[in-house]
This record gives C-alpha cells, structure tokens and sequence, in this order.
C-alpha cells in the first residue's frame, strides 16, 4: 500500500529523496532499467523528477538529474566520470554492487559522493561492507526508517564538509514501516546552510565548476586521483579526546570528528541523538553482544523482552552505527565495566580470514586499552547467518550458553547460513536469456562442461555475488589446474608403483595420460572407460582417483562474463585469463542492444575484447551470435574447447530486459551483425601451411576496427589472396563496390531519360509499397511527355530535398501504409520536408494525389489514416510557400474503381493547371506489363533468369524475372528486419531467396533428409520450413548460392518445378501413418497426378542444371522447341491445388483447395474412389469484398480410374475461363461462382464423358494431426511429431535439426519421413527392432515431448516476417509468444488439453487456411491483426470477422472471456468454433460469398 501523500514508508525511498535533494547527478543503479514493477530506491527517484521537485545544490535553474544505470554494466564507472562532469554525485544500490565495483570505489571515496546502500532484504551478507573497510569512506549505518531519513540528510553534509565519499547502508526490511513525514526542508537548511557553498570557474573555464565550502573545503570539479592513498583519509581514526563539535575545522579534522559534529548538528535541528555505538541492556551485563548484521535489532527487542529467568536476562547488545572511521574509544565507552564476556556476531559470509574483519576491530581496541588491561573481557566471534524474530530466542540462548561456558568456540555460526528466499531483484541472477549460451554450453560438452564461475552454485558458503564473479572463475580454475596435477602425478604413481592388479585400468591409464600429453579431445572417451574400469576396483587409489573423475573425462574449463569487462580491459579478468596463457575459455556475453548502442553513457568507451585478445596473439578469438548462426556458435565454442591456451568468445545476447522475446533479440542481432557492428569471425593464432594466423570471416560485413587490424598486421593481402571473397568484401569495405555499380547504373539511367527532354519540366514523385502508387506516377509520366512535357519520376525517397526550391512543377503521387504512415521509399523524404525550417518553396508548383483506402482501419477514430500521407505532404507543401496547382485527390480503394474512380478528374484538372490540356490526348500508351504479359514474353519461363544470375551489380534478379522464377520454386525476398537499416546506410535490400520444393505425397527418404539438412547449412539459413502443402522450403538463400542449391536439390532427386506459380502445385497426401497400404496407392496416385500435370518447360535444366564449366545446356541442343501441351504459353491464370483426404481425418484440409479428392474406400479397405470438392480457396484482399474464401463444392462421386483425366480436365476450363484480367480473382472459386456450380458441373461432365454419381457418405472428425506412436495394419511403427509452424532449427534449447539428423542416419530398412500438411513430421515405417534408437534419440533431443498445451498443438502460422515480402504483421516468430500468452489462462480454465483450431497469418492471403481456424488473427499491419472466429473444428466451415485491427492486448482481451463462457457453457464435446455459433457470438459463414456478411463489428462511418 502505497503510503499517504507527503510521507516515506521505506528506508529507500526516505534517503533517495535525501539524495535527490543533494545531488546535481545521482545514479540509480538498477538490476534492470525497464523493470516493472521499479525496485529499491527507484521509486521515489522517480516521483521526484516527476514531479520536477528542485534540490538543494543543483546549479541555478537546473534540476537534479536521475541516470539509471543497469548493474551489469559497470556502473560505478559511470560515476567516476560524471564526477568530472558536475560536483554533487550520489549513488543509490544494492549492497551486492559494491565488491565488484572496488577499483572504483577507491577512486570516489575521495571525492564527497554519497552512496546509500540497501542491504539484501532477506539474506544481507555484511561482507559487502565490510570488504569496503579500508577504502577511505565513512560507512554509516541506519537502523531505522526515521534514521535513514536523518542519517542521509548527516551523510551529504558530511561529504559536501569534507569532500570526502560518505557510504550510508541500512538494511530494508521486507513490507513498509510506519510512514513518516517527508524531509523537512527547514530542519535540513538548519544543518546544512547552503549559502556557505561557493561556486567559482576555474581558469581558462567559462562555467562555474569549482564548488567550496566556506571556501575552505574544495568539494569538487577535478577528476579524482588515478590511485587512493585510503590510509591517509582515515586520519579521524585516531582522533581522541573530546572536542567541541561546534567548533571542529572540517578542513583539518579528521572525518570521525566531522562525523560527530554533523551528528550533532542533526540533534539540534531534529532533535534525535545519533551516537557512533548504541548499547541496549542492563548496566550490570556481565556478558554482551556486538552485533554487525541485519537482525540486529531483533536481538535488542528479544533481550528487551527478557524475563528474569531468561539465560540471557543480563545480557547487553551493542550495535555500530559508524562502522568506519573506527572509534576504539567509543566502543570502549559503551562496554559496560561489569562485562566479562563479548560476543561479536557478524553477519559476514565471505569470511576470507579464520577471524572475522569486526571481530579483529574489537580485538585490537581492547587490546590497545591498556589502562584497562585487567578488566579486558573474553571475546568470542560467532558467524551469524539469517535468523527471523521467531528463532531468534533460540539462538540467544545456544549464543549465551557457548560464551559462559568455560571453553567457548569460536566462529559458531549462529542461524541458516541460506535464506529461504533470496531478494529477487538484485539478485546476481542470469538473465534468463543469457542462459542460451550455457545451455549452448551444455549441449556441446555435456558432463565435461565445468562452469567456473556458475551462477546457480553456492561454493563453501562463498556467496554468489563473488561465486559468479569471473576473476573468482579465474581463481578457481588455477585452484583446479593444481588438481589436475595432482591427479595426473597420482596416475604416474599409480602405472610406477603398479598400484593396479587389473592390467586393464593400466593399459586404460596409460592410454589416457598419452592423450593428456597430447592435448588430444579424445580423453572424454577413455576417461569414461577408465572411470567405468575405476568403479568396480576397491582399491585405494581408485577411490582417490575417482574423485578427480571431472579430471578424467577432459573438463572442458569456462568463465562466463559479461561485457562489463570491456570497460576497463587493463583491469579486468580478461586481461588476466589472456597474460596468463593458461589453457581456460572465456565466454563473454554483450548484451546491449545495438540500437541503444549510442545512446546513454556514450562517454563510456567500451573497448572491443575481441581485437584485444587478438594483438595478444597467443589467443584463440570468437565472435559469435546465438541469433544470427547457431551453427558457427558451436564452431566457435568447439574449437576454443580444442585449442591450448586462452579462448575468448564474445558472444552478442542483445536485449533490453531479460524478459525480452526472441524476437526482439533476433531483430537487434540481425541489425547488429548486418552492419558490421558485430561481425561473426572466428581467429586461430596458429599459423596455417602459408604461415598466417586463421581468420575465418563467418559474417558478411566488417567493422572498420577489425579491418584495420587485419590490415595492420599486413594479414589483409594474404587472407584476401587465399579468401578472394573475403578479400572483396574487406577490401571494398562490403557493399562499397556493390553500391559504386548501382550508382552507376542509376545515373546512365538518369542521363538518358533527361535525352530528349524538351518542354516544360514536371517532376513526378511517387511513395508506394504494393506499386499502385508507382505505376500510376509512371503512367501519368508517358501521358506527360505525350503532351509535350519534360516529365521526370522517380521514388520520394530518391530526390534530393536540398533540391526541391529549384523544381518549377512538382507532382507527388503517394500511397498510405501501415497506420496512415508512408510507405517505405517516402519516409525520409517526408522527414525532411516535414522537419526543414529553411526551406523556401515559393516559385514552385505542385500538385498531389493519394491512395488510400478509407475502410482499411473501419473504426471511428482511426479516419484520420485515411490517406494521411497525401494530406499531410498537401499540407506541409502550403506551409513551405508552394503554389497549389490542383486541390488534393484522393484515390479510395473503397469506390467503384479503386483509386482509378478518383484520378481521371484530378488527372485532367493538372493538365488544365499546366496548360497542356488540348495537347496530344491521343498519346499511345504501352499497357502495363501484366503477369499475364511476362508469361507470354518469358519464353516458356526462360525470362532473363539467366541473365539476372550472372547480374553482380545488385543481390536481386530483374523484375519480370520474378514472377517467371516462381514457375522454378524460387522466390525473391529480403531480409525485412534490417530494410530499413540498410536503406539508412545506403544499401539496397539484403536480397535473398527462398526455394521451395515439388515433393508430391510429402514423402522424403532418410537420404533426402539429410541432403535437406545440409542444403539448409551450406547453402541457407541453417533452418528449413516444413509448409502447408507437405514440402519443404528454404530460406535466406543469396543469389551466389541459388543455382548450387537448386542443383543439389536435383542430386538428391527432388525438384522445385512449379513449386510456385501460375501452375498445378504440390498434390497433397495424407500422411496416414494407420494404414500403409491405402497410403502407398495414394501416395503413387499423387506423384502420378503431380508428374502428368507438370509444366514441361525445358528452362529450368538449361538455367539450374547445367554442366560443370557453367555453359548453357541447351536441351537437345537448340532443335527441340518448348511445348506446353497442357498449359499453352501463358500457363494458368492463378495458382492451383490439389489435395486427396481420408476421412475421418481432414489434416489437408480438403475444403481450401481448387480440387479436393475424398477418399472411399470399399468395404475391404481398399481404394474405390472419390468424393471430388471444387472451388476451395483461402486468398483475400483486405476490405475488398470482391475477394473472399470460399470451401469446395460437392461434384460428386468418381472411381478412382477417373481421378486424373478428371483433375486435367477440371485444370483445363480453369485454364480457358479464369480470370486473367484481374489476378485477385483468378482461382478457380470465382470462375466457378461467375458460371453457376451447376453450369461447371455440366461443362467437366461433358470435358471428361461421363456424370458424377452421388456423393458416398463420408464424415470428418477433425483437421489436425494426431501426435504421438501408432503401429500400422503391417505392424510397422510411426511416430508423429510436433513441430512448431513447420520451423526444423536448432535453438539454445532444442536441437530438433540435429536430433533429426541423427534419426535419418538411424533410420533403417523402410523407414522414411513424411511431412503433414499442418506442418509437422511423421517417422514412418520404422520396425520394432529399431524402436529402441529411435525412441532413444527422439528423447536425447527432447522432440519427443508431447506435453503441449491444446492450442499449441493445434496451431500453425505461416511465414511472414522476416522474409515475406508481403507480410504485413509477424507471424511465425509471434504465434509461439501469443499462445504462451493465452496458455497459462486457459489451464485455468481447465482447458490446458482442449484442441482449439488458431491460425496465425501476417498478411490476408492465407497461407496456412486461416479462414478454416476456430480462431484465426490475419495481420493487417505491424503488430495489428483481425480476429476472426467461429470455423468447423473439422475444416468444413469457414469463420467470420469478429473484431479488426487489434493489438496483442485487444486480442487477449477479447479471446480470454470468450474462452471462458466456453469452459463454462459448452455442451460434451463442443468444439469452440461451434459454441460461438450456438452462443450468437459469431454468425456461421455457410458459403464463401457470404464471407463479408453479418459480421460482428460493422464498419463504423
Ligand atoms: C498494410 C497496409 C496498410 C494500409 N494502411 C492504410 C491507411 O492507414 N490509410 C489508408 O488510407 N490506406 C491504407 N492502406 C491502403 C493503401 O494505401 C492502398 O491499398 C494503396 O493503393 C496502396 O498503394 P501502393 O500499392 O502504391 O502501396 C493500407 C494498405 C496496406 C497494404
Ligand atoms: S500469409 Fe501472407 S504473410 Fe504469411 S507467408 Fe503467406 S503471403 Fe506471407
């Protein structure tokens, strides 16, 4: 409960606003910056600056500034330097910051910072002050909320008297305190005068930045001395005698006697007594405690509460409240006379020494009481650990009994050394990412791994603050390495001595200690024999040597840190790992995003481990990226655990918070790498046979640093001579070249439109994504120099701005994307227009018209993106002085024509405007080039492919080429992640492709596979998609590599002929893993269909598959010319499917395509014929309502000896009537819609000669896959198994492409693998005998768990980002986190196992049949989707849109009630889209042309 206004409930937020009123800085350091809820101190430092609340010493109209700075990241650097910035500094943190921050800390202690630290609130380790002793600073400590709040306010006067570092610590307990008022600003102006502070400018300085008190005390402005002579602070140590405190000199007095006085003047102001010990108790004690930890005072409130029978009724506490200076004196002062026995308990536990550091200060200042030398009580340290009120009694008593007995034992520990609960927060936890380096880690080196510095491990009481640390790793690992010694001279003695009987465990000992010399990686495989030999000998030495069994089985050694280290690599353990030579792995993770690389702190130089270590030259380097390549990350680790001496690897793990997606990580490691901000190289110090070092470039771009490195050390030529294209890309600082040809290009092109340029001037500008916006510029181009007109048009994006005064006719055609923003190749145009100040557009004339689509965001409130782009730029051309020649037009996609309805006027009105109106009218326009136009001219699919390929001056392939490479499986894409950065840098799109395969019936042997999966590593991605028409389809494939991948796709007697395109595609077969025999004949018939309705172009061997030396081979020479006998030239005017289904399982959804064959079966089993579907189809365009899905319809029932002459003539009249004038309406749903069913029906009677018979019965029960083991009719085994979205990929924690690698190289006899149209996998035909490998391996790598929830199971996603070109929101890297978002309310529900049909697409044209989903969300723009509802749980029918254009939290909070009224309202076996239905929420979509009908959400005008 937060505590009522003008009042402090916690010790943090009473002395963060203290700090806040003295500070100019003060840093917050954070475990994580974007934590919500804010922990410790964080609070109340942001309601200040909120507030704007103004501080006590911050310069004249400036207001204190709040940095958070994240703990890992080095913090108190950050104040080191800020102290050369401004004079008053503080530093709020967590107790568990300051031990390794003591290179640092040292500088500050003498500087007049304030820290104020919270101890960890359930288990405070005092250690973490007490290791600051010597520093120099006064550590004071508060034990309650009112003195924190006075103790800060006497800890910033301390400091500004002094100059010198103030550490105030309490500890903050769980929950809130009484509140108490805020500070009271006349108390403290009472304390602190603050005209005594004079502010004066150095020489040579324009600003005040030398403050003085009482011009006496130099507070600040100098950076602090490089080393701190801390002994010379501490000079108020000695301080004796008594003073006046009214009177003390702050510049000559020693800082005990200033801390007295400040405490004084506190009395006076606040009225409450601050001493430097408190002593709690009976003044007749014989026996007391001194108590340095956070419990101590329950131990004052429990001896309070003693009764007189009570062992420790006459016991008295002592608590220090000024631990440093030391006052011997004080502390004698306190001690009763009467005390014989002094216990010192100190919450301590990183005891480095036999006796505590408090103990041996009690110690020393009785000793050095020597006037008291008879009355010197018995001390006896204990070691206190976390005791809670409720044990505290206990402990008393056990703590009173030892000390009174006659020999008491020192260094007890008192209480449980581990809290039940460690404060969460500050905890030095790993960052749940982060764990995907260690999981990497695991994965490769298994039980061999040892971790140095493990952060989940407790080592002998040593907490993990310091456990954690890497020079902690680096300590233990030469703790380890006198181990190994010792156990290899064991061995030695043990093959000298011939300890062993066995001469087996001689030979194996032999054996392994020649491979040790050897350095050899095979140790881990004898030391396990030898460990197996070692466990059944009872022998001595054996026991011995089984303790070093790590030893033997080769640990692989590592140290993980984080890029703190790159601060200060002098200091740091790098450094150390590195000049020591020893043979350890460092892996240090950089976690800062690359986008926030620049941002806060940018003063703080991190200096770049990796060419550190590499000028070390003894090193092996890695820089690797978990995000960017799995694969070269396990190169990289392997090859550091092979060499001998230091591995670095630099591991890039950026995110904002530890919670962050894999996305957001994914996105910020493409971007980093891509640009060369983290280049991916591996450097092995070991000459090869040239001589040099092995640099092995595993990312395409470098940064400069490295490159002048590389160059440096004379290594470029060499490594360029024997990379030359390494060398190319280095020497020509990736990219340059690239760009150099392409601006060539650019200007030939410009020179020659300018030839022939002859009227008045019209420059066209267009913004535009799809191409509507671009062609219609182009158009209004041709018309322009038709009348006569100088006319120029290019993208927005491409015209200088600078020079846009001197056009004299200007006109822009631009579209609108996202929410009413530009579309890509406008917006820095439009940033410059909209932000110029200087831009005088007075003498020109302009005129511009917009696309849009006035329904595209239907709600209300979201008109005003209607064509926003357009009426802005309108606008801002006003503003700059522009002359309007013609008012704005507006094109909406939403009329009669389109955008097309809107133009002609505006069109006709700019010619007017432009007085050209009467001139050549008539002007012959070319018609835009149309897919069916480069069908037609491409030369039976040649285009220029081949042309394109051998194109180096751009990563992409001309554009009518394109759309003719589609008819070879092979689709251009780029990477969307980084478009926008590469544009920023001057780049073109990062160009790739993506290829997808013909393998009709979906069917690929163990052989295929692993061509598959290698094809993906060398020539892609390293991942590839299973899809929804059962094939395979890589990604990420550069121009470079397209021809060898399709070639090796071939080899391993696969194809992508018409895998895309304008054709019949894959014919999809079920996967039926029940029954083998029914799947044989199906699967034949599906490759026999797929075989006969193949296009026969003979491009595709002339382009992909020719011969060794690259020439053409033209088949059979150049006499055979094509035929298409079945397509003609211009091929069908869509794509088209086939799909065969065996009821009652509908996994291929029969419905969604343009022929669906149901299967029936006789009363044997055996294949009779077809239930023949037409007309399915699942494409839209948003907000066009000509476009909607559609299911097939019933045309009746065929034997199965007429299913192919059937499916090639249906193919045949989709071919002669198709649309092929608009492509949006080109399948064949709505050329059977434009007949009539039955008119269709009559024409594929007469086509194939013969009638329909009745449909026979069939039924389906569901459209998903059925996970887990089957055994077929023949007793063969099959396993079906979840794939997330179809995506086979290694991550940190599943290894799913590896593990089923493993299995296609275990596979045996008949086994084979066939894909599912929801796109997974089924292990198929495996026999008994190899049940136990296979299963085994489907556990080692975890993919045989079938432990997901319902949804999870039942869901699938296309694509999208990155590489879809036409993605409009994410969806495969989205879907994963959305589920997981719904997950844990649904098992609330009870619904954990329910199956429930969610499909996820990025744009509407329907890739995984969203339209058949229960639940369906259809990207619309980035991170907006519709929600769509009510499908068939078994695929029969469609679902309806219920909400658009929603985020991720409309989404959920539609989703979530409605699932509950389903968990509560449901009838047995309802499935969710039918209960919509029933319950009213969504209307059924019975028939495709009712789509947009009765939907929930009508538009709103
Ligand atoms: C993802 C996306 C977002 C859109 N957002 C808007 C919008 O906010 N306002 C609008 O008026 N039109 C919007 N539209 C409609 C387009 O502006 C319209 O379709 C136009 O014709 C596209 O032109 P282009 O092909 O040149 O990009 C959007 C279209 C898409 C595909
Ligand atoms: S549905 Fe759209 S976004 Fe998804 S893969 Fe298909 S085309 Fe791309």
């Amino acid at each position: 409960m937060a505590p009522p206004n003008g009042f402090v409930s916690t010790r943090e937020d009473a002395a963060a606003r203290v700090a806040y009123l003295f500070s100019e800085t003060i840093l917050s350091i954070q475990p994580n910056l974007k934590a919500a809820p804010v922990v410790g101190f964080q609070h109340a430092l942001d309601r200040m600056v909120y507030d704007k609340a103004r501080g006590i010493v911050a310069k004249r109209g400036t207001l204190p500034s709040v940095n958070s700075v994240r703990y890992n990241a080095d913090p108190f650097l950050t104040a080191v330097e800020e102290l050369g910035k401004t004079s008053f500094v503080s530093i709020t943190a967590a107790s568990s910051t300051l031990p390794a921050a003591i290179t640092h800390l040292a500088k500050l202690a003498k500087s007049p910072v304030v820290i104020h630290v919270s101890m960890s609130r359930d288990f405070a380790d005092f250690s973490e002050i007490t290791c600051l002793r010597q520093l120099g600073f006064t550590l004071i400590q508060s034990f309650s909320l009112r003195e924190a709040q006075d103790l800060a306010i006497a800890s910033h006067v301390l400091a500004i008297r002094t100059g010198k570092g103030v550490i105030h610590f309490f500890h903050q307990p769980e929950g809130e305190e009484t509140p108490i008022p805020f500070e009271d600003i006349n108390q403290i102006e009472q304390i602190f005068d603050r005209n005594a502070l004079i502010y004066s400018k150095s020489e040579g300085s324009t600003v005040a930045n030398n403050v003085y008190w009482n011009d006496a005390v130099r507070v600040v402005a100098q950076k602090p001395a490089k080393d701190s002579a801390a002994e010379e602070e501490t000079n108020g140590e000695q301080a004796n005698g008594a003073i006046d405190l009214t009177k003390v000199d702050y510049k000559t007095a020693g800082l005990f006697q200033a801390t007295e006085a400040v405490f004084d003047l506190v009395r006076v102001a606040v009225g409450r007594t601050y001493k430097v010990f408190d002593y709690h108790g009976a003044v007749d004690a014989n026996t007391a405690l001194l108590i340095f930890g956070s419990s101590a005072h329950n131990f004052v409130t429990t001896i309070g509460h003693a009764g007189w029978a009570d062992i420790y009724a006459k016991v008295g506490v002592i608590t220090v409240r000024v631990y440093r200076p030391w006052s011997a004196e004080k502390l004698l002062t306190v001690i009763p006379r009467s005390v014989k026995r002094l216990g010192v308990l100190e919450q301590v536990h990183r005891q480095t020494t036999k006796w505590g550091p408090v103990l041996l200060d009690v110690i020393s200042s009785l000793n050095n009481d020597l006037s008291k030398a008879s009355a010197i009580p018995v001390v006896v340290g204990y070691q206190l650990g976390y005791l809670d009120s409720r044990t505290i009694h206990q402990a008393l008593r056990g703590i009173v009994q030892n000390i009174r007995s006659e020999t008491p034992i020192q260094n007890l520990m008192v209480g449980g050394r581990v809290s039940h609960n460690v404060d969460p927060e500050y905890r030095l936890k790993q960052p749940e990412l982060e764990t995907a380096y260690s999981k990497m880690l695991y994965n490769v080196f298994g039980d061999r791994l040892s971790i140095l510095n493990a952060l989940d491990k407790d080592d002998a009481g040593i907490p993990r603050t310091i456990t954690s640390n890497p020079e902690y790793g680096f300590g233990a690992y030469l703790a380890k390495e006198d181990e190994k010694k010792m156990l290899v001279s064991k061995l030695q003695k043990s093959i000298n001595q011939k300890l062993f009987t066995d001469q087996e465990i001689n030979d194996l000992v032999l054996r392994w200690l020649l491979l040790y010399n050897e350095g050899s990686s095979k140790l881990s495989e004898v030391g396990a024999e030898l460990i197996s030999k070692l466990e059944s000998d009872s022998s001595e030495i054996a026991s011995e040597l089984l303790n070093g069994r790590a030893f033997l089985l080769g640990t692989s050694a590592w140290i993980i840190g984080s890029d703190a280290w790159s601060y200060d690599l002098g200091t740091s353990g790098v450094h150390n790992v590195i000049a020591s030579g020893k043979d350890v792995n460092v892996l240090i993770i950089d976690s800062q995003p690359y986008t926030a690389r620049a941002a806060k702190d940018a003063s703080r130089r991190k200096k770049d481990i990796g060419l550190y270590a590499m000028n070390y030259s003894n090193s092996y380097v890695a820089s690797i990226a978990v995000y960017s390549s799995y694969t070269q990350a396990l190169q990289a680790f392997i090859e550091a655990d092979k060499f001998t001496g230091p591995s670095i690897v630099i591991a890039y793990l950026p995110y904002n918070e530890e919670t962050d997606s894999a996305l957001t990580v994914l996105q910020e490691t493409k971007k980093a790498v891509d640009s060369g901000y983290w280049p991916l190289y591996r450097w092995d110090p070991r000459p090869d046979e040239s001589g040099m070092p092995n640099f092995q470039l595993d990312s395409q771009a470098l940064k400069k640093e490295l490159k002048d490195f590389l160059e440096r050390e004379n290594y470029l030529s060499q490594v360029a001579r024997r990379v030359p294209i390494f060398g190319e890309n280095v020497a020509g600082s990736y990219g340059s070249e690239l760009r150099s040809q392409q601006r060539k290009k650019a200007k030939d092109a410009y020179s020659k439109l300018l030839e022939g340029l002859t009227g008045p001037p019209l420059t066209i500008l267009f913004a535009s994504d799809g191409g509507n916006a671009e062609n219609l510029a182009k158009r209004l181009q041709r018309r322009a120099k038709g009348r006569g007109l100088g006319a120029v048009v290019m993208a927005m994006d491409d015209f200088p701005v600078e020079d846009l005064n001197a056009e004299e006719n200007l006109v822009i055609v631009a579209a609108t994307a996202g929410q009413g923003e530009f579309p890509q190749n406008g917006r820095n145009f439009w940033e410059a227009v909209k932000s110029s100040t200087d831009l005088d557009l007075t003498s020109v004339n302009y005129a511009v018209f917009g696309l849009g689509d006035s329904h595209y965001w239907p709600r209300k409130q979201d008109k005003i993106y209607y064509n926003k782009p357009a009426k802005d730029l309108n606008h801002r051309l006003d503003i700059l002085g522009a002359k309007r020649m013609v008012e704005l037009g507006l094109g909406d996609a939403q009329d009669p024509d389109g955008y097309q309805t809107a133009y002609p006027e505006w069109e006709a009105e700019l010619w007017q405007a432009l007085n050209v109106d009467g001139i050549g009218a008539a002007v012959e326009e070319p018609a835009p080039l149309t897919n069916e136009d480069m069908k037609v001219q491409s030369n039976y699919l040649r285009g220029t492919i081949a042309e394109s390929l051998n194109d180096q001056s751009t990563a992409a392939i001309a554009p009518s080429d394109f759309q003719v490479a589609k008819f070879h499986g092979v689709y251009l894409q780029d990477d969307r992640d980084i478009r926008e950065q590469r544009k920023a840098n001057g780049l073109e799109p990062a160009y790739y492709f993506m290829i997808r395969l013909r393998m009709s019936g979906g069917v690929a042997t163990p052989a295929q596979w692993l061509a598959i999966d290698q094809i993906a590593d060398d020539m892609g991605n390293h991942t590839f998609k299973v899809t929804t028409r059962a094939t395979f389809q890589f990604h990420g494939v550069i121009k470079k590599k397209l021809k060898a991948a399709v070639k090796a796709i071939n080899a391993a007697l696969l194809d992508t002929i018409a895998a895309c395109g304008d054709a019949n595609r894959n014919v999809l077969c079920p996967g039926l893993p029940d029954n083998n025999a029914l799947h044989k004949e199906l699967n034949s018939l599906a490759r026999f269909l797929s075989d006969h309705l193949l296009p026969t172009f003979t491009a595709y061997h002339e382009i992909w598959l020719t011969d060794g030396n690259d020439q053409k081979k033209l088949v059979a020479g150049n006499a055979v010319l094509d035929v298409e006998p079945l397509y003609g030239p211009s091929y069908l005017p869509r794509k088209f499917k086939i799909a065969m289904a065996v009821p009652p399982h509908n996994e291929v959804d029969i419905f969604a395509h343009d022929i669906g064959l149901i299967t029936i079966v006789d009363e044997d089993g055996k294949l009779s014929g077809f239930n023949v579907v037409v007309g399915g189809g699942m494409g839209i365009t948003h907000n066009n309502k000509n476009t909607y899905p559609r299911t097939g319809g019933m045309l009746g029932y065929i034997k199965k000896e007429d299913v192919v002459v059937l499916c090639e003539k249906i193919m045949l009249i989709q071919r002669d009537n198709g649309n092929r004038k608009d492509r949006k309406r080109g399948r064949l749903q709505y050329t059977i819609d434009d007949m009539g069913f039955d008119v269709f029906r009559q024409k594929v009677e007469e086509s194939v000669g013969f009638k329909f018979e009745n449909a026979r019965p069939f039924s389906f029960e569901s459209n998903i896959d059925h996970f887990g083991w089957v055994k077929d009719e023949q007793g063969l085994n099959h396993f079906t198994m979840f794939v997330e979205n179809g995506r086979i990929a290694d991550t940190p924690g599943l290894r799913m492409k590896t593990g089923l690698r493993e299995i296609a190289l275990a596979m045996k006899g008949e086994a084979e693998f066939r894909l599912t149209a929801n796109q997974h996998v089924i292990l198929c035909n495996v026999a008994e005998e190899d049940m136990p490998d296979i299963k085994r391996l489907l556990a080692e790598y975890k993919i045989d768990n079938q432990q997901f929830s319902g949804l999870r199971m039942s869901s699938s996603s296309c694509v999208a980002f990155p590489t879809c070109a036409v993605a409009m929101a994410e969806s495969e890297r989205y879907l994963p986190i959305f589920i997981s978002k719904l997950e844990s309310y649904l098992e609330e529900l009870g619904l954990r196992h329910d199956s429930v049909i969610l499909r996820m697409t990025g744009c509407p044209n329907g890739c995984v049949r969203p339209f058949l989903a229960e639940v369906a969300l259809v990207g619309k723009a980035y991170g907006i989707y519709n929600l769509m509802l009510g499908g068939g749980y078994n695929g029969q029918r469609l679902n309806k849109l219920y909400r658009s254009s929603l985020n991720e939290e409309q989404a959920l909070a539609l989703l979530k009630p409605l699932f509950k009224r389903w968990a509560l309202e449901r009838e047995e076996g309802e499935h969710f889209g039918d209960y919509l239905i029933r319950a009213g929420v969504i209307k059924p979509t019975l028939d495709g042309s009712k789509f947009h009908d009765d939907v929930a959400e009508e538009d709103e005008e």
